[in-house]
This record gives structure tokens, sequence and C-alpha cells, in this order.
């Protein structure tokens, strides 16, 4: 590692996703456990989501969605300098998803490393990617947030198979040769002491003494997580505005972790943002965990309503219990 030479500012450059083909939907639901499509809508909003097939792990998502970065940049990443892989699903604990990603691409230059923040995942890897470019470190960092969160859900447990689905981003931090940069804000919060009994996935069977059930499979008690993102998210909002000096009317795209329509719907409403300015990803794929924000940017891009210079607020949240904010400006080109 080269020592630092001088300060540098970041931008977001490129986009790329991929979700699976196979498509699961809420009648789908309803042959496996008691539920229906009118529950799920209402109480989630989400009408599908996309799920891996048996031999499609978290680093396939990740590279195809990097691939399709790469097309739209129009140019190799030979020269990317470090990958950041956000994933709580990671096809193996070691070799990491980044390796994978370095490996496919022959980015022979880049360190590589994965990050689990779980669903504030793709938020933090941001902030990361920031501050090492920030400090004259790096020049060209691949972000990649991927999740088969299919692989760890219970689908005979109603409350959570309906949730999630599969899916990956990838983003382009590069130095910004004018010094300008369009990171503006951050913030990152924590409350462990919400942990395990609130949400987990796992191989633990007990813990200090008690025992704990869904060995390997998603648990969790969705009031409560409902509860605390509502009140900690629309908290998180008011503080970076504050940071920022800006003003609810300066934010062209609000993007909050795609875990729940109507959890989205609470925070707009407790933040007081108006939801038509907000991007989601969750009805057409459920709740992707880290990969949720990166897809519901590309489905912005793809409607033609995130535009180059917009400025989007995003936060994340999740098991931990995590989350973490961040104002920037759009800095990809516009396709058309
Ligand atoms: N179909 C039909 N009924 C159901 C289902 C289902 N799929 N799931 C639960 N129910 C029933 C329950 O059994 C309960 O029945 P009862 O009253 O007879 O006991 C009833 O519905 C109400 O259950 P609640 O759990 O209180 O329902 P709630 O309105 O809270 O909705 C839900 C549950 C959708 C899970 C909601 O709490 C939620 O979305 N929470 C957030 C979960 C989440 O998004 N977590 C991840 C976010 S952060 C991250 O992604 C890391």
């Amino acid at each position: 590692m080269a020592t630092p030479k001088s300060l540098s500012k970041a931008r977001i450059t490129a986009l790329g996703t991929y979700v699976p083909d196979k498509i699961l939907t809420n009648e789908d639901l309803e042959r496996l456990v008691d539920t229906s499509d009118e529950w799920i809508v209402q109480r989630t909003g989400i009408k599908e989501r996309h799920i891996a097939a048996e031999d499609e792990f978290t680093s396939h998502l990740c590279i195809r969605a990097a691939e399709r970065l790469r097309e739209t940049y129009g140019a190799a990443l030979d020269d990317v300098d470090l990958i950041i892989a956000s994933t709580t699903t990671p096809d193996f604990s070691f070799p990491t998803v980044s390796c994978r990603v370095q490996q496919h691409f022959g980015m022979e230059r880049a360190g590589a490393i994965d990050l689990n923040a779980t669903c504030a995942g793709f938020a933090y890897a941001l902030h990361l990617a920031n501050g090492m470019i920030s400090s004259g470190l790096h020049r060209k960092i691949l972000v990649v947030a991927g999740e088969t969160m299919s692989k760890i859900t219970d689908y005979t447990d109603r409350s959570t198979c309906i949730l999630f689905g599969d899916g990956a981003g990838a983003v382009l931090v590069e130095a910004d040769p004018e010094l300008s940069g369009g990171f503006e804000s951050v913030i990152l919060g924590t409350n462990g002491a919400g942990g395990i009994h609130v949400y987990r996935t796992g191989l633990a069977e007990q813990m200090d003494g008690q025992p704990l059930e869904g060995k390997g499979k998603i648990v969790q008690n969705g009031r409560e997580v409902f509860k605390w993102a509502v009140r900690t998210v629309s908290a998180g909002i008011e503080q970076l505005l504050e940071q920022a000096e800006l003003t609810r009317e300066d934010i062209d795209w609000f993007v909050p972790h795609s875990a729940n329509l109507r959890m989205i719907e609470s925070i707009c409403e407790k933040a007081d943002l108006p939801l038509a300015k907000t991007l989601q990803s969750v009805q057409d794929m459920g709740n992707t965990s880290s990969a949720s924000i990166p897809l519901a940017l590309q489905a912005g891009v793809n409607s033609g309503r995130l535009k180059f210079g917009d400025r989007v607020l995003l936060y994340g949240f999740g098991s931990g219990l995590t989350h973490a904010g961040l104002l920037l400006r759009w800095d990809v080109p516009d396709l058309s």
C-alpha cells in the first residue's frame, strides 16, 4: 500500500444490477404456507421476489451485476484498486465473495474485502469507499452488494418467508479529478443490545446459556424490527439534514432499505418526506438485504426518474441492530 500523496474526493460513476430469473409470487407462497396474496400485499407491499437457482450463489449474482456495470461504464475494470463486497449470505465463509469477483474480472491490482453490516451493508460499503478515496489511498473502488436470502429463509415460517428475495447491485466509486466529489454527509449507528433476540441468523444453538431456535435460518421479531427502524431512520434523516445544512426540499430522492413498503410509508410519514420522492425495490423483489438500495437506484434509472446531479438520501438499516445514512450527488451519466 502506497503512502497517501494527496487528499481526494469520491463520486459514484457507474451502476449495474442483477436478479435471478426465477420468480416466487405470493400465489406460490400460498401453496407453501398458510398465507394469502391479500395479507402479504396489505402488510408488506411485496408482490413477488426473485430466487437464486440451487447452484447459483451470491458471488454469481455480484459478478453478473458488475458485468452489467461494465457494459454501461463502457470501459474495462482492470484499474480497480479495491473491491468491497457487502453480503450477509456469502457462498463460503472463505474465500470471500470479493475474491471471487476479483478472480472473474482478473483485476490484478485490486485488494478484496467482504463486509457484513447486514441490510445496512451497502451504505457502510459506500461510506468506506468514500473514506478510502478521500484519504488518497485508493482511486477506483468496485462496491458490490449481493444476497441470496432464499438460502437462509425458512419456507415453513410464514412470518419471514414472505419477505425475502435475492439480487445484487454494483457501483463504481472513483476519485473525482475536479476534487468536488459527490458525498456530502454520513451518519452511522448501532444498537447491539437489540441483537440476537430481535433479528438473527447463524449456527449457534445457544447463547449465554439461553437456547436459540432456527439454526441457520432467519429468525426475527418483525414488529420490533419495524418499530425500531421507523424510529431510528426518521431521527437519522433529521440529523443528516442538519449536518449538511440542507432541508427536505433539497432532497431529490429518498432511497431507504427496501424491507417493507408499509415500513417505508411509516418512515416517510414520521420523517415528513413525500412518498412520491422515494425509490424502492421491495414490491417486485422483496427484501434483498444489502442489495435492496442499488436495486432501487436501478429502478430509478430505468424509469428515468433518477438523473445525473440529483441529490439522494439513502438509508440502510438491519440486524445488529445497525444503520447508516448517506447524502450524495448521483454522478452516474444518464444513458439517454
Ligand atoms: N400470512 C398470514 N398471516 C400471517 C403471516 C402471513 N404471511 N405472517 C404472520 N401472520 C399472522 C400472525 O401469525 C399473527 O396472527 P395472530 O394475530 O393470530 O397471532 C398476525 O398475522 C399478526 O402478526 P404480526 O407479526 O403482528 O404482523 P405484523 O403486522 O407485524 O406483520 C411483518 C408482520 C410483515 C413481518 C411485519 O412485522 C414486518 O414487516 N416487520 C418488519 C420485518 C422486516 O422487514 N425485517 C427486516 C427489516 S431490516 C432488514 O432487512 C435487515
